[in-house]
């Protein structure tokens, strides 16, 4: 199987052959927003140029601004809370579930202060939180919810699809999700004021954009009279080459998710019988879309046994894998320049967030991007290897 087919090349070489005349009418970002939003049972879906773009987006939408919180896990890349922070509101942050690895409502909950306007969740690793007991508080507390899917295509919580849940869901089209076109972005949401807010601050707050409507006519903007900033905005619009690859990719998303699961499966049965490698568990009632296959090293060392058990992978002939991103408030950014503004109750240290502390130190995602499964086989039989091989020179 092909990451990109035949089928993406012909919608590209389309957008090029007519010198993107396709872009004056928006013909593929309107296909695939009508697709997505269908494929995703929402009523709208917005293109944007990536999956940072739309959190900004939906954010801003919700009216988050100056002094806001907004509640993120700590275990995500932090695209999820950079646009928090540049809103001018501050990223709380929630603890993981140690099993699921996903942000804990438990954590959530102890999060709340009268000034939390929204919560980000994030499907982490391809599978939901649990959205029964988030979305509990957020009616309680009357919240606004913004689904991070940028890691989650077709992963269901209780029947439903991941991105039926929130105000506002984000997807991601970067080079290493499930469907790609590069970069990209998609944004979705089920309310057309909050559909018509996203278009206009996605589109430099043009007067004539909406909810359905991505662009302003030609009639128009050739009007020496006519007015077309009603409102203030980003230029965070996805391209019509963007439109053209990412709408292969959606008409061919079962197959690339279902690969991603096969493989998944081929580690899961690689890591059955032994307890160093801990995988991601998937409780009852909810499907995994498997962007990576995740583990936690079972060590008290992981600052040394995180890089020997690499090594000793990579020796054996696996491929590199990715650890998890550090917690974003242990970044630079987040520790010396967000930590000391006013506002900010947290203490960003190891007693902030436990469990995703644990966590982040001994996790080892493998990738699920294998379009060959005997690929995938060879490296599950490496891990395997690896495993014995590291137990015994404890
Ligand atoms: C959880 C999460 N959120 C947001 C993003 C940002 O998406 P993009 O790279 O399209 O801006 C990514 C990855 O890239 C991600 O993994």
């Amino acid at each position: 199987m092909e990451r990109i087919s035949e089928l993406e090349k012909r919608y590209v070489l389309d957008a090029l052959n007519n010198s993107f005349e396709t872009s004056k009418n928006s013909i593929y970002n309107n296909k695939l927003e009508s697709a997505f939003a269908e494929t995703f049972h929402t009523k709208y879906a917005i293109g944007h140029c990536n999956g940072t773009a739309t959190l900004h987006v939906a954010l801003m939408a919700c009216g988050v601004g100056l002094g806001d919180e907004v509640i993120v896990p700590a275990l995500t890349m932090s695209s999820t809370s950079i646009p928090v922070v540049l809103c001018g509101a501050i990223p709380v942050f929630a603890d993981s579930d140690i099993d699921t690895f996903e942000i804990s409502a438990e954590s959530i909950e102890k999060c709340i202060t009268d000034k939390t306007k929204a919560i980000i969740t994030v499907s982490l690793y391809g599978l939901a939180p649990d959205y029964d007991r988030i979305l509990e508080l957020c009616k309680k507390h009357n919240l606004y919810l913004i689904e991070d899917n940028a890691e989650c295509y077709f992963g269901t919580y209780k029947g439903k699809l991941v991105g039926e849940f929130g105000d506002f869901a984000s997807f991601s089209f970067q080079a290493s999700k499930h469907l790609t076109c590069g970069e990209g972005g998609m944004l979705t949401t089920n309310s057309e004021e909050l559909a018509d807010k996203a278009r206009r601050l996605n589109c430099l707050g043009y007067a004539g954009v909406s909810a359905k409507q991505g662009k302003i006519t030609r009639n128009d903007i050739q009007d020496p009279n006519y007015s077309r900033h009603v409102s203030f905005g980003y230029n965070y619009r996805m391209s019509e080459l963007q439109a053209a690859c990412a709408l292969g990719q959606l008409e061919r998303a079962e197959e690339l998710v279902q690969k991603r699961i096969e493989v998944a499966e081929i580690f899961a049965e690689a890591v059955e019988e032994q307890d160093l490698l801990k995988p991601q568990a998937e409780p009852e009632g909810y499907k995994n879309s498997y962007w990576t296959y995740c583990l936690v090293l079972n060590t008290d060392h992981p600052e040394v046994d995180w890089y020997r058990f690499r090594d000793l992978f990579q020796k054996n002939g696996g491929d590199g894998y990715y650890a998890a991103w550090k917690l974003s408030y242990n970044e630079p950014a987040y520790h010396d320049i967000l930590q000391p503004m006013d506002g900010v109750w947290q203490k960003y240290d190891e007693t902030c967030c436990p469990n995703a502390e644990y966590l982040q130190k001994r996790m080892i995602q493998l990738k699920t991007n294998y379009w060959d499964l005997e690929e995938a086989k060879k490296q599950a039989e490496i891990l395997k290897k690896t495993i014995v091989e590291f137990e015994a020179t404890k």
